[in-house]
């Protein structure tokens, strides 16, 4: 069996802070953050605003999106890095907050890479016929773990959230099947200054903020995500050149750009929402998507690759026909 994606939503919170907002306290500039990282905005949660919150609206719309109800959905699993509590999961809370029944509810931690490593676990559920309705999200409040003070980091991450409705559907068993194809993911725990929190229940007890050497962390995102995305190209019988649309993790646009030479891939298919969204970590990948299928480029039928890479060091990529 196929996890075929039936519905995709995403949700992002009113409040828009443009280069120029974060100017007035930080000392950085709307040309410095556009030139190097193509951002021009991101939005962020309201104070009373948890990351429940936003994914209960993602996750509504791609209900709606999929023709379901929250009484169809028997699998939750949110990807987040920004729970609203350290215990339960965002999930479980979700599934209150809509009103599921009795199911499976989970969250997967692999920062920005969570959505394709949440997207793999649900697969695991849905093609072996243990789920029939699964929502899958990835959804952030990263402004939350932002040092403002620190102009080289805070300027890149948004808040938000994004989701996919998985259901089984049959197929011939090869590439021309709807549904997730193939994936490569993969972690370098070694790589961890790189990029990480510091803080921590079971360290200091603290949320911490952000921690990242910016240069090292681009000079990796090139070379290891072009290699995952080969691999989850192979892991589903597919060619590259065959892609219709490449749906990026929207950390960076010279990320993107660069990851999109690499592979040889025209820079017409890649989805980019950076500039309007910032880094939203385990959220940017089903927000593009939604994105993109709202203002009508992708459509059913579409052969995708996504693909993430975040603290840990995470990233992976994954293959779907949608
Ligand atoms: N405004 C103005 N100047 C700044 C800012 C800012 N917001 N941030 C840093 N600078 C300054 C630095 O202080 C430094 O000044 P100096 O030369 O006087 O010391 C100068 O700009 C260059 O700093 P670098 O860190 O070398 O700049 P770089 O070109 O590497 O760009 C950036 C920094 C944008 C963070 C880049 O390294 C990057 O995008 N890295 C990828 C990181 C990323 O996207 N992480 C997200 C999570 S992982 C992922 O999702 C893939």
């Amino acid at each position: 069996m196929r996890s075929v994606v039936t519905g995709v939503g995403g949700y992002l919170p009113d409040e828009v802070l443009t280069n120029a907002d974060l100017a007035k306290f930080v000392d950085t500039s709307d040309e410095w953050i556009q030139e190097r990282t193509g951002i021009r905005q991101r939005h962020r949660a309201a104070p009373d605003q948890a990351v429940s919150d936003l994914a209960v609206e993602a996750a509504r719309r791609a209900l709606e999106a999929a023709g379901r109800t929250p009484a169809d959905v028997d699998l939750i699993i949110v990807a987040t890095t920004t729970p609203d509590l350290t215990f339960p999961a965002v999930a479980t809370i979700v599934q209150r907050k809509l009103g599921a029944p009795v199911g499976i509810a989970f969250d997967v931690q692999a920062v920005c890479s969570g959505f394709v490593f949440a997207l793999s676990t649900a697969d695991g559920f849905t093609a072996r016929g243990r789920s029939k309705c699964a929502l899958v999200i990835g959804a952030e409040t990263m402004t939350r773990l932002m040092d403002w003070s620190d102009r080289g980091t805070c300027v890149l991450f948004g808040d938000g959230a994004g989701a996919v409705v998985l259901e089984p559907g049959e197929g011939r068993g090869d590439a021309s099947d709807r549904g997730l194809l193939g994936f490569a993911l993969r972690a370098d725990g070694t790589k961890q200054d790189m990029l990480y929190v510091d803080g921590g229940v079971s360290t200091n007890g603290q949320v911490g903020h952000l921690r990242m050497q910016g240069n090292q962390v681009f000079k990796h995102a090139v070379i290891n995500i072009s290699e995952a995305v080969t691999a989850a190209a192979e892991d589903a019988g597919i060619q590259i050149a065959d892609v219709d649309w490449f749906i990026p993790h929207q950390a960076n646009q010279r990320i993107l750009n660069g990851v999109a030479s690499r592979l040889g891939l025209d820079e017409a298919k890649v989805i980019s929402t950076v500039a309007e969204h910032a880094n939203t970590s385990a959220a940017s990948i089903p927000l593009a998507m939604a994105q993109g299928i709202a203002d009508g480029r992708i459509r059913r039928g579409d052969l995708l690759i996504m693909e993430a890479m975040g603290g840990g060091l995470t990233w992976g990529a994954c293959t779907l026909r949608l």
